[in-house]
């Protein structure tokens, strides 16, 4: 076995561990992370593409934001739509000129690993039986095989941010945590198709065949999800089918309709909540999906794993300087604030946008209701709006 040492020991490269490092490394802290899969795979894994404010100001200010800044595309506004007609919310005029950018998950995590590579940062890629150890005294420690060797790493504190198969979870005992979840009778399929967006913005629909989102990762590619059953898998989704849905609930009354194109990707996606409480113990911290999980609707998936490693990484670095542990002890308060923010305004809008088992006409009046006055009223936009391009202050 060999024995290492380092002061943050970080389980898991997703955009929580990677935005960490790079904190920390900014207030000159070591860490390691430590990381399941190769880099290949990780760089390749698509997820959600929507950053708010607050993401792309944190990855700047970490000189982190180049690529963004050229590739991602600045967007003003979303749309809602239903009974075929399409209306705009003001993102930017509502909330005083925020904005989102649209640039895929994946891209920023191929950006942070090069970054922390050329930085000299050590990401041990493709490591197995991870195990954390002595978490609630100060010299925690991760045991994990990598390259054919037991590898044993000592450190101060230890991130999990494992997203939510990982193993920090588990560590945390289970009479010391509360676990709050709610499972959605509906996932998505997406696709990524080789074709220019059919619109500017994304466009979240409403529709009688269920819910259909209508987004992009580039000026040559369009990403589009669909409402399907839990039970649904790949094989009874072939193309056409996709773009029949697609074309039934996205179409507007004025012939506005998707541009079909090659799909480059598919796949099936669950929605679910879950939060754990409180999302630390001793010297583990939990951040990202390893601590809490949204559904997709509001794309607040990665915004609050970034928000997290940024909260931890401040607090750390004041126990660092000046022995201070106030941050680190507030540390899952103060998370839990923006993610239960973030919890309610995900299964808002999930619950409007979707068709649930037993959809009546009551709950469908309910839906078109709450619909026409987000579109209608001044005040119902700009909370949607706030929420969406992310609360600053929760
Ligand atoms: N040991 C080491 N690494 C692990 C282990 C383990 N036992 N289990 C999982 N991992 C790795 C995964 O392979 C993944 O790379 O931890 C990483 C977790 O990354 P994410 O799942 O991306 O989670 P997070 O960084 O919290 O980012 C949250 O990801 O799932 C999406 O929608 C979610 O957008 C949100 C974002
Ligand atoms: C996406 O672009 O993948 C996307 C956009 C908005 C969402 C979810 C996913 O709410």
């Amino acid at each position: 076995m060999t024995a290492e040492r380092t002061q943050v020991a970080i389980i898991g490269a997703g955009p929580a561990g990677l935005t960490l490092a790079h904190v920390l490394h900014a207030h000159g802290i070591e860490s390691v992370i430590i990381e399941r899969r190769d880099r290949a795979y990780v760089e390749r894994r698509l997820r959600a593409g929507v950053l708010e404010q607050g993401t792309v100001d944190l990855l700047r200010t970490l000189g982190l934001g180049a690529r963004m800044d050229r590739e991602g595309l600045v967007h003003h506004g979303i749309n809602l739509q239903f009974g075929g007609e399409r209306h705009r919310i003001a993102l930017s005029e509502l909330t005083g000129g925020r904005v989102i950018t649209i640039y895929g998950q994946h891209e920023v995590v191929k950006d942070l690993i090069a970054a922390r590579l050329a930085h000299g940062g050590q990401i041990a890629f493709g490591a197995d039986d991870v195990s954390l150890h002595n978490i609630t005294s100060d010299r925690p420690r991760v045991q994990f095989r990598h390259d054919g060797r037991l590898r044993e790493l000592h450190c101060d504190v230890i991130a999990g941010c494992d997203g939510s198969h990982g193993v920090s979870r588990d560590a945390m005992p289970p009479g010391e945590r509360q676990i709050f979840e709610r499972a959605y009778p509906f996932s998505w399929l997406g696709i990524l198709a080789a074709v220019p967006p059919s619109l500017g913005e994304v466009v979240y629909a409403h529709h009688e065949h269920g819910f259909a989102l209508h987004s992009m990762r580039g000026p040559q590619i369009t990403r589009l999800y669909v409402q399907c059953s839990p039970d649904d898998t790949l094989d009874s989704w072939p193309d056409e089918r996709v773009w029949l849905e697609l074309e039934a609930r996205l179409s507007t009354t004025d012939g506005w309709t998707v541009q079909r194109g090659p799909v480059l990707e598919k796949s099936i996606t669950t929605l679910r909540s879950v939060v754990m409480e409180p999302m630390q113990h001793g010297q583990l911290f939990l951040a990202g999906d390893a601590a809490h999980v949204v559904p997709p609707t509001g794309a607040k998936g990665m915004n609050l794993a970034v928000a997290d490693a940024r909260v931890l990484g401040e607090a750390l670095a004041c126990w660092y300087r000046r022995g201070d542990r106030n941050g680190l002890d507030d540390y899952s308060a103060t998370c839990l604030r923006r993610v239960w923010r973030a919890e309610h305004f995900s299964w808002w809008m999930t619950s409007m946008l979707h068709r649930f088992p037993g959809h009546d006409a009551f709950q469908e009046r309910l839906q078109l209701s709450q619909l026409r006055y987000v579109c209608r009223s001044t005040a119902a936009a700009t909370s949607l709006a706030e929420n969406y391009v992310g609360l600053e202050h929760v």
